[in-house]
């Protein structure tokens, strides 16, 4: 793990999408926790979007694609596929999901979230032009790209974005439910987010540099995981706040994460990760480590049973 000084941590706040590709992915991670003990305000995270926004069409993957070829394994081929997959369905799914989430909030909230939507959007066509130019799916439309990878999607994606899928459905009959809010935020900004993409970051984003491999994909990974720094940062910001007007809606918090945390510990099949360098120990850690950081910056308290579930997690990965 690298100490990033500060110049390191205004390098990833500053660089355009040239510059993204020689980030290394532990100061992306550092950049957005270290905003966590502050965590902006929404308009302040509107101007960085405004600022960070990047073009997913100015993305190279030729060079991606004779690695992938020619430098890549089966089995490393086959971890990437899996791994992906689940980012690829989960950012659909959040893109066409977020708009009920954006109808509640304040008018400064609403802004915000138009960007997100737009990010969201943005990170369906990076995997899209992924799955397309270096995997080699078939498919004309987005639609039969997804679902040429929806074969690859992993069983650790269907719970967390099941459940999703229902906190948008009770969200959608009154958009305005404070404690329907605080469950669908716990489940995506925290859980999807905060947990299970930026581990998937971590994983695939030093796979790639320590091998240097797929430049393409590193860059526009890496400029999804800074974008994703404004997610959690929002999310975060988002829960704090409606615990701090209603210290009721802790218990909402703890109740999903009791669900999610069900739902983890339920998994049956992992995934084979050995091959991209990281053992399920591993990746174990990294979760909790992730989840235990969003948890104690934002000053979320939680009692012992759910530390207890926290300890046993099991490797899960997908994003959005
Ligand atoms: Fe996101
Ligand atoms: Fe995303």
């Amino acid at each position: 793990m690298t100490n990033p000084s500060f110049p390191a941590l205004s390098l990833v706040a500053d660089s355009d999408l040239a510059g993204i590709g020689d980030l290394d992915i532990d100061d992306v991670l550092t950049y957005l926790h270290r905003d966590l003990k502050r965590l902006p305000g929404y308009m302040d995270l509107y101007r960085r979007y405004l600022r960070q926004r990047w073009d997913v069409y100015e993305l190279d993957f030729s060079q991606d694609l004779v690695h992938w070829r020619e430098r890549m394994t089966q089995r490393e081929r086959d971890a990437f596929v899996a791994i992906s997959a689940g980012f690829h369905h989960g950012e659909r799914q959040v893109e066409v999901e977020l708009p009920v989430f954006m109808i509640g909030g304040s008018e400064e909230s609403k802004i915000y979230m138009s960007s997100q939507i737009e990010d969201e959007a943005r990170h369906t066509v990076f995997f899209d032009r992924f799955y397309r130019e270096v995997v080699g799916l078939p498919g004309d439309s987005v639609q039969e790209v997804l679902d040429a990878s929806f074969a690859h999607v992993s069983e650790t994606f269907v719970g967390p974005f099941g459940l999703l899928a229902y906190q948008a459905d009770e969200l959608r009959r009154d958009p305005e439910d404070a404690a329907a809010r605080v469950r669908y935020g716990t489940t995506y900004f925290l859980w999807i987010e905060g947990v299970l993409a930026l581990s998937v970051m971590k994983i695939t984003l030093t796979y790639c540099r320590q091998r240097g491999l797929l430049p393409g994909y590193y860059t526009g990974f890496t400029a999804t995981c800074r974008d994703e720094a404004r997610h959690v940062q929002f999310g975060m910001r988002f829960l704090r706040d409606s615990v701090r007007e209603d210290p009721r809606l802790l218990l909402q918090i703890h109740e999903t994460l009791r669900t999610i945390l069900a739902i983890n510990s339920a998994t049956s099949r992992q995934l084979e990760l050995e091959s991209l360098g990281w053992t399920p120990e591993e990746v174990k850690r990294l979760m909790i480590r992730q989840l235990r950081m969003k948890l104690s910056d934002v000053g979320i308290a939680i009692p012992p049973d759910i530390q207890e579930k926290i300890d046993r997690i099991e490797p899960e990965l997908a994003g959005g």
